[in-house]
């Protein structure tokens, strides 16, 4: 039964002062007010925020729903307005430069001079602990390489493609049209396309703002087929074939888990589903878009590798590859398996730590389900070499990289090339608030609204998303150098150091 509203009762009913006071300020200081008001007519301002006051109080003191509200009326609503602070006080005074999750104010700060074109050298020396256990560290040689070529690319494809791609050390990872803008699309596109690297669609389909601007394009398919399926959400092998073929698609993409939340479909809802998201996804619009926790169109590793093979006759002999965070050890061998017994190669495997990210997944599967990229690419890597198929088949990384070193260390433990989602979204302005889930992005990347994308100017952005990849590989360059390598190839796990206690190191290849 409700509770009729008794003023009286609710506020003598063993209730310190102290718990009413804007409660009591708000009615006596506007009883006050009127009756004051009746002579001096100016005081009667004061009742623009005083009876707002009292309104509040009385709302919150009948109101049911929250306790802390009907305890503390009006004065409760401030824990909810620090609560919202919180983020911006901790992000602006409170953060250490080496403090920021899930990227410190110092990543970020890189990536955001090397966008923009400024000044990216560190003064003074290190600020990490380097006798912290976390530290990691890649051995320089006392005799640097003189020759190493600039730039080096990978040769993606093996016998069995026809036509073979060259991939760059550092491309855009798979963000979908839809959790992203089209104004963020196109920039990261049109950058793609000054830098000469790919831009990974995500697995909402081949928008036309992937295509408008002609950077080179991997087209990923997730469970959903969002993009080439029939209506009843199968893979149509027509209509694949009808987009692979497009000249800007350089290779296709069979997601089969991301790190951020593996094993977990999505939900568009049926609000978000605007016109050119159906179009794009060939759903139908204003009903929910769904896409399964797993595929259709196969169910073992032989499966698997059967509908690569099957993918890359279709695009016309395009490299296809396969995205997974890995999860039993015993799953990824079973696809190696799967390859030698069939003979059907795959391209390329991405490898995605649970570190990864996304524009939205239930917390459990982001804190605790997925490997890390470290272990799993260590996997991947010995798995391929194991089987002598390491140098036919690409390994590829993606996991929290925005550092030439990043991509370095990544390359010691077997990486060809690595991807990079959220740092590629610095690049276009993101400044880390995490609301990519609630399409108020204060910066018009995560979002479809007009009226924030407006903020994200697309020329000035992809200028920016081709710096900071150019700069990046720089950096690579100048670490390559020191090791003394010519190429990115020639890390090793030797090469790659981690600290283990305050006295001891050990290289990768001994961990
Ligand atoms: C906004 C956003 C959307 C993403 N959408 C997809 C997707 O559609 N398909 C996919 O395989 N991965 C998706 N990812 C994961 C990234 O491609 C990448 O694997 C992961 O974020 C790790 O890279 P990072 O640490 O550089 O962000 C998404 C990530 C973000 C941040
Ligand atoms: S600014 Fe915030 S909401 Fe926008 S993309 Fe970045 S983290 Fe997501």
């Amino acid at each position: 039964m409700s509770e009729r509203p008794n003023l009286v009762a609710a506020l003598t009913r063993d209730r310190p002062l102290s718990r009413n006071l804007l409660l009591l300020i708000g009615l006596v200081g506007t009883i006050g007010t009127l009756a004051i008001g009746r002579h001096h007519r100016h005081a009667l301002w004061l009742l623009l925020v005083l009876a707002p006051i009292l309104v509040l109080a009385l709302t919150d003191l009948f109101q049911s729903h929250h306790s802390l509200r009907r305890n503390y009326p009006a004065s409760a609503r401030f824990r909810w307005f620090f609560e919202w602070l919180r983020p911006f006080a901790r992000a602006y005074f409170v953060e250490s430069d080496l403090d920021g999750r899930p990227y410190s104010h110092d990543e970020r700060a890189l990536v955001y001079a090397r966008a923009k074109g400024e000044a990216d050298a560190h003064p003074f020396g290190t600020e990490l602990d380097v006798y912290s256990d976390e530290y990691e560290w890649l051995a320089h040689s006392i005799a640097p390489s003189r020759n190493a070529p600039r730039e080096t690319r990978v040769h993606v494809g093996t016998d069995q493609c026809s036509r073979p791609y060259q991939a760059a050390r550092l491309n855009i990872s798979a963000m979908s049209f839809g959790a992203l803008g089209s104004n963020a699309i196109e920039a990261l596109n049109l950058g793609a396309k000054i830098g000469a690297f790919y831009h990974d669609t995500g697995e909402g389909g081949l928008s036309p703002y992937h295509l408008k601007h002609g950077g080179d394009i991997v087209w990923e398919i997730g469970s959903g087929y969002f993009g080439c399926r029939d209506r009843q959400g199968q893979f149509d092998p027509s209509h694949f074939a009808d987009r692979a073929a497009h000249d800007a698609v350089k290779m296709t993409e069979i997601k089969l888990s991301q790190g951020a939340k593996p094993g977990h479909g999505g939900l568009l809802p049926a609000a978000k589903v605007t016109r050119e998201i159906a179009e794009t996804r060939d759903v139908p619009m204003g009903e929910d878009c769904l896409s399964p926790a797993g595929h259709s169109a196969f169910s073992t590793p032989i499966q698997l590798v059967e509908f690569a093979g099957r993918m890359r006759e279709l695009s016309g002999g395009k490299p296809v590859g396969i995205k997974l965070c890995v999860g039993y050890p015993h799953e990824l061998f079973a696809v190696v398996k799967a390859m030698i017994e069939t003979g059907i190669l795959i391209d390329f495997i991405v490898i995605d730590g649970a570190e990864g990210g996304t524009g939205a997944a239930p917390t459990e599967l982001s804190d605790r389900v997925g490997m890390p990229l470290r272990e799993g690419l260590m996997l991947a890597r010995n798995a391929l070499v194991g089987t002598n198929l390491k140098g036919k088949i690409r390994l590829a990384a993606s996991g929290k990289v925005s550092s030439g070193a990043g991509i370095a260390m990544n390359a010691a433990l077997g990486a060809d090339w690595c991807n990079a989602a959220r740092a590629f979204m610095f690049s276009l302005g993101c400044v880390q608030s995490m609301r990519c889930h609630t399409d108020t992005c204060p910066t018009g990347v995560a979002t479809q609204s007009p009226a924030r994308q407006r903020g994200l100017v697309i020329p000035e952005k992809a200028e920016r998303v081709a710096r900071f990849q150019q700069s990046t590989l720089s950096a690579l360059h100048d670490i390559v150098v020191a090791c003394g390598l010519n190429s990115p190839d020639e890390f090793t796990p030797d090469g790659l150091r981690q600290r283990i206690s305050a006295v001891e190191m050990r290289s990768f290849d001994e961990l």
